[in-house]
């Protein structure tokens, strides 16, 4: 019925569709989340990303001229929730990831495809850095996690 849908949607109460393959992704996503609140819990961890970043490719830098870098790594805080938050079907984080997918498409902030995987791999060694509880493990679902949201971000270049 469709009402009991959208509360198991909102609660996100395990059901029959689930399968084994589902809730893994749920581990990884709560794994994200723990070492998400406690690498920016920690002062720097913003500015460190973009530092690695920025020097991991001059046309990044480039790209990144004109930009107040201070309100950026807060407008990366909030996205970052919502890429997170995105594989999950939640409603907010597919609103914000299609805003992102939209601004930064061949029209918009013309961000080719391969400067993603530089994205993601400098979020990580930041987060290695400033989670004390880092392993590999954790680092494995930060790149199952954010890859879903970077594939539909990219498919939309
Ligand atoms: C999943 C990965 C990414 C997320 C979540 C993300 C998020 C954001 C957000 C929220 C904004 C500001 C609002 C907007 O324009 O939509 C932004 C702006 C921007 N992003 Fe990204 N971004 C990502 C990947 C990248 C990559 C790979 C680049 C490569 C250079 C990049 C370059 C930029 C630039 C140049 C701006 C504009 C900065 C300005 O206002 O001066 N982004 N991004």
């Amino acid at each position: 019925m469709q009402l009991s849908l959208q509360v198991n949607d909102i609660l996100r109460l395990p059901n029959a569709r689930e399968t084994g393959g589902e809730s893994r992704m749920k581990d990884d996503i709560s794994r994200v989340r723990l070492s998400y609140g406690r690498a920016i819990a920690k002062s720097g961890f913003l500015s460190r990303f973009y530092d690695i970043f920025l020097a991991s490719d001059r046309a990044i830098a480039r790209k990144f001229v004109n930009t107040d870098l201070e309100k950026q790594q807060e407008l990366l805080a909030m996205s970052v929730n919502m890429v997170i938050l995105f594989p999950q079907e939640n409603k907010i984080a597919k609103n914000a990831v299609g805003r992102i997918r939209k601004s930064h498409c061949r029209e918009g902030l013309n961000i080719e495809p391969r400067f993603y995987g530089l994205w993601k791999s400098s979020l990580i060694e930041a987060v290695s850095e400033h989670d004390m509880e880092y392993n590999p493990q954790i680092g494995d679902s930060w790149e199952k996690v954010l890859q879903i949201a970077i594939d539909h971000i990219v498919e939309g270049y």
